[in-house]
Formats: structure tokens, sequence, C-alpha cells
């Protein structure tokens, strides 16, 4: 959470720093900041979003220096106000930062300080840090990157800074631990910022910066990477980029999230694309085979993930056992890294994350590895901590993803996990060589299919208007679908703010059903393959309570279509494959609701794309 831009070179910074806080404030937007050095440092820092500083910045700012450092943020310490925004200045006004992260022990440190004499003006933890930098760098007599070093090897807690010294213009030190930075390195010139967006069309060559490191970052000199703890110097590796321009812009869509929605078929052909041949029976993903011994010998798989990969993860339980009988848990990664889990030897956990930087995740993956666990990552940020921290993995290919409600990522996921599954299910003999092929056959078709979906989105946005005033709603499924409708009811609170449950169909009686009325819309996925005619028994309970029925089903039901008062039809299937179809007219019609009741689709409140604090 949190976006961090800084910049120097020869360009104006300020161009620089504020285009790439519009590409970062998927990590938050409630206040935003920048700082210009020049002959004189000038700040600029406000409440709300990246367009309402760069209004603010057409009146005050008029240093259009070669250095800077600004921020987009998602508050953790101190409400979103203009004080409490960064960038954060010492008390002498000479070093300036930001932060992405938590320092956790800050009270302690804020104690010392104000004995000290130190005065604070924001209820950051940001604050407490660049006065501990100075006031190390005072007491020791040192230049700023030793002093960013004691300094850090006194904080506990997550962090990704960047921080400059007035008084030595030219020189930016950048630090992380916990919490993502890039640096990207131009020619005679450098970009630090939490993912690679912010300089991609100046730069393809990228350092990421490990847990633990620093970089000292001069113009005219090479940079420099040294360990936060013991000072070592550590050889940079500089990564060429694949990322374009056009991936992440809007391409000619309103919104992010619709443009991701239709990205999903070309999304999901990348993700099986050199991995799968359909036509020769062939799966192969080198993440797999280089350990399948593996997973042919785990005694279970234990799925960690949160939000939308969890759900994810749900469905890859579906797919495990169902296509490669291998027993499968699926946990929050929340409450798996804080209850003392019970970890085998031989389990295999697959840690699975859009972003591969949510704090949640990265804990539980290094508790299951510190317990002997072998752990399997997948991600679709390339090079993301995740990526780095799992001992292998496979990456979805989704492209970037922008909009704040995941959507291709999550289709993206299931996607691969079913390539696993297929994969493991074929080696292990849990598949017949022919349902093998066909379910291989079947797969290569899910993007066309899902084309088809997309062609009725029309008929999607009305069915949004008639239920865009709703205050709270139900999502039904079974077996397969269950997940989808907890994704679902995911969708339509995260963007549109309305109150909305997803329940396995059959547990409606046990509670929920004492909710429905005729004031509830009820989405029911109801397709054929799946348990059929007992969903159908669940509409026919909601309609004798007189609840509105929308039931995705499948092409041709009648049965349905008969007792719901909308259907929206999704191509024929396999069981197994369900959720890569019923899950896009959910995500449709989430988007057109938010957008019918004037929400910000792209950024809704209080959230962030990525998760980096726990
Ligand atoms: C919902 C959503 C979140 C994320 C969750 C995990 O649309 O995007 O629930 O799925 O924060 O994020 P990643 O997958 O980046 O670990």
């Amino acid at each position: 959470m949190c976006g961090i831009v800084g910049y120097i070179g020869h360009r104006d910074a300020y161009e620089v720093i504020i285009k790439g806080l519009k590409r970062l404030e998927y990590r938050g937007y409630d206040s935003a900041g920048i700082a210009l050095l020049n002959d004189k440092v000038e700040l600029a820092k406000t409440k709300g979003k990246v367009a309402d500083l760069e209004a603010m910045c057409a009146t005050t700012i008029s240093n259009k220096g070669k250095l800077g450092l600004g921020h987009t943020r998602w508050a953790t310490h101190g409400i979103p106000n203009d004080t409490n925004s960064h960038p954060h200045v010492s008390n002498s006004g000479n070093l300036v930062l930001v932060h992405n992260g938590i320092i956790e022990n800050y009270d302690a440190l804020k104690q010392t300080l104000l004995k000290r004499g130190y005065v604070f003006h924001s209820d950051t933890d940001t604050e407490i840090l660049v006065n501990l930098i100075e006031d190390v760098k005072i007491k020791e007599k040192v230049k700023l990157g030793k002093a960013v070093q004691i300094a850090l090897n006194q904080v506990i807690g997550a962090y990704a800074i960047a921080v400059f010294d007035v008084q030595k213009p030219g020189e930016i030190v950048a630090a992380k631990l916990g919490s993502p930075l890039a640096i990207g390195v131009g020619e005679k010139e450098y970009f630090i910022a939490s993912d690679a967006s912010p300089y991609i069309e100046h730069t393809n060559k990228t350092v990421y910066l490990e847990d633990g490191e620093m970089a000292i970052i001069r113009l005219h000199k090479s940079l420099k990477i040294r360990s936060i703890k013991n000072d070592n110097l550590i050889d940079p590796y500089v990564q060429e980029l694949q990322m374009s321009i056009e991936n992440i812009e809007k391409g000619g869509y309103d919104h992010f999230m619709l443009k991701e929605i239709y990205e999903q078929p070309q999304a999901i052909i990348d993700t099986f694309r050199g991995r799968m041949k359909a036509d020769e029976g062939i799966v192969k993903l080198s993440g797999l085979e280089d350990h399948i011994e593996k997973f042919l010998h785990a005694r279970r798989i234990i799925v960690i993930a949160c939000g939308t990969s969890w759900h994810a993860g749900l469905v890859a339980e579906y797919i495990f056992e169902d296509l490669a009988r291998i027993p499968v848990e699926v946990e929050y990664a929340s409450e798996f890294r804080y209850r003392n889990p019970v970890i085998f030897k031989d389990d295999v956990v697959i840690a699975i994350s859009q972003s591969g930087e949510t704090a949640d995740t990265l804990a539980a993956i290094k508790l299951a590895k510190q317990q002997g666990a072998f752990v399997f990552g997948i991600c679709n940020v390339v090079g993301s901590s995740i990526a780095r921290e799992t001992h292998t993995g496979a990456y979805t290919h989704a492209g970037p993803e922008i909009g704040v409600a995941s959507t291709k990522a999550f289709t993206t996921q299931i996607t691969l996990l079913t390539l696993m599954a297929l994969r493991l299910g074929k080696k292990l003999g849990a598949l017949s060589n022919t349902r093998y092929r066909n379910l291989l056959q079947e797969l290569q078709l899910i993007p066309a299919k899902i084309e088809k979906v997309l062609a009725v989105s029309s008929q999607i946005e009305h069915i949004s208007s008639l239920y865009n005033h709703a205050t709270n709603c139900l999502y039904l499924g079974r077996g397969y679908n269950f997940p989808v409708a907890l994704e679902g009811a995911l969708k339509l609170k995260e963007i549109s703010y309305i109150h909305a449950e997803g329940y396995p169909a059959a547990e409606m009686k046990h509670g929920p059903i004492a909710l429905i009325d005729e004031n509830m819309p009820v989405f029911v996925i109801a397709t054929k393959k799946g348990h059929y005619d007992k969903i159908v028994s669940n509409i026919q309970e909601i309609k004798s309570r007189n609840a509105k029925i929308i039931a995705i089903v499948t092409e041709g039901d009648e049965t349905v279509k008969g007792l719901a008062d909308h259907v929206i039809e999704i191509p024929e299937t396999e069981e197994c494959m369900t959720p890569l179809l019923a899950s896009v007219p959910l995500q449709i019609l989430s988007y057109y609701i938010a957008l019918q009741r004037g929400c910000n689709v792209d950024q809704p409140r209080n959230l962030a794309k990525s998760v980096t604090v726990e």
C-alpha cells in the first residue's frame, strides 16, 4: 500500500513523478504529495488524489528541479489529511522522506526523540523515521547513507523508503524491508518506484531491491547496493522487463476494470501459451516439472492466499481433489500465519497472489518454509516479493491488473491451477488418457467461450440497472460454483458498497433463508453440470419467499428460465471449468452496478491494490 516515486536525472522531475504517481494510485489514493529539489526544496501535499495534488501544484510549485520524491498514500498511522501526507521533512528541514509500510516500534522511537527535543507535527510513523535518521546523522556525524543504515537497524516493521538531503543535492537513498521497491536504471538517470510502471517508457532496466537492502543512488555514479545489516556491498542484479506502456493504459475503455474484464480471453491464452499443447496432450510448467516429485508425494496441498486469490484457492481445492485426488486445504494467509498450524515436511504449499506483495501471504510463506514445507508461488507480478520468496512457481501472465477489483487475475489463477491439476492427475493416474485429453481440449476453448459471455454485456448492464438500488444481495452456488458465489459477492461489495453475502446454496436453509424477502436480489449460479437438480430445488425455495432471482445458467436452459426473474446464459463447459465462465457475468454486473451508483470503480474507497501491511 502507498506508492512511492523518485527521480534523479536530466528530466523535469515534477512531470516524471506526477505521471508515475498516477500509475501507482492503485496502491493507495487518500492523499498525495511531492517534494522537488533544485536550489531550494519545494513541497506540496494534500488529502485527496494525485489530480488534487496536480491542481495544487499548478499554483504552488515553481521549481522544476531534476530531483524529487512523490507519494500516494493509503493511511495506516494517522487519518488522511494534508499534514499526514508524505513527503515528511525532518526538524532541520534538511531531510525529505517518503515511506510505504509500518514502523511498529514507532512509539518507543518517538519517546526517545521527544526527549532529545524533536517535535512532531503529524500522527505518522514516517515523521518519526525521518527525524530518527536526522538524529543519527547529526549525532554520529555521518553521511545520509550511513545514517539511514544505522537508523533502520533500530527500526522494527516494514518499509520501502526514499530520502534525500537538501544539503547534498544529487543523491537519493532508498531502502527496503517487506514493502516493494524497484529502481529503474536509465542513461544518466535513475527512477525509484514501488513497481516499474512509473518509468517503463523511459527504461526497462530494473533492479528490484531485496529485503534488507539499501541503495545509494547518485547522479553520474553507478548504483551502489548495500546490506542494511552489515554494510556489505551487493552486486545489483539488473533485469530487463517485458512490460509495455500499452499494458498499463486504459486503451479506450472507461475504466481499467472493464478493460481487464475484456482482456480475460487473451490473458488466459497468455497463461497457457507455451505450457499446453492440447492436440498433443502436453502440459508443461517448468516450475512444476522441476519439482514434480514433491507434488506426487505430497501428503496434502495447503493453499494460502487472501481475498480473490483465496477464492481461486477454493476453486483449486475442488480441481485438485477432483482431477488429481490430492487432498487440499485452503487457508486465509492471515489466519494461517498466526494460528500455529501443523505443517508437515511433505506438505506442498501453494501461495496465490496477484500482486506478489500481500504481507499476510508473504509471512505465511515464510512460516511454511521455516517448518520445512515446499512452497510453490502463483503470482502475476514478475519479480514480486512472493515470486522471489517461494521455492519455485509459475506466473499467470495476465498482464498488469490496475483496477483494484481483481478480475483477470482470478481467471488466470484458475487457469494455471487447472493446468497443474491436469498434469498431476495424469501423472498420478487419477485421470484416464481420454478424460485428460478432453479436458485439455475444453480448456483451449475457454477464451472463445468467455468472448461469448462478453458479447451479452449489454443485457447484463440492463439487469444491473434494475438492482443498483439494492442494499443487500445474496449469491448462491454449489460445488465449483460456491467459490464463484463468494467471488461474485466480493466484487459487488468492494466496488458498489452494497452488502453482499456468498453462500453454498444448501447452507441457505441453515440461517440465511431468514433474510430472504421481496427486497433481496439473489444471484444463483445454476449451471447444468454441477448439482443442477439440487440448485433448482434451492431456486424453488427462494422463489416461494418472493425474492428476485438472477440466475447464471447454461445456454439453452429452460427449467431455471421458467423460475428466475432474469437469466444470463453462459456456454456449456466441463464442470471444473465453470468458474472460468460463470465469474465473468458477475464481474460485469458488479461493474455496471457500481458505475450506475456513481462509485469509483477502479479505486473503491478504503481499498488498495497491493496490501503490503497486515
Ligand atoms: C478483490 C481483491 C483482493 C485481493 C487480495 C489479495 O478484488 O483484489 O481481495 O485479491 O487483496 O491480493 P493479492 O492477490 O495481490 O495477494
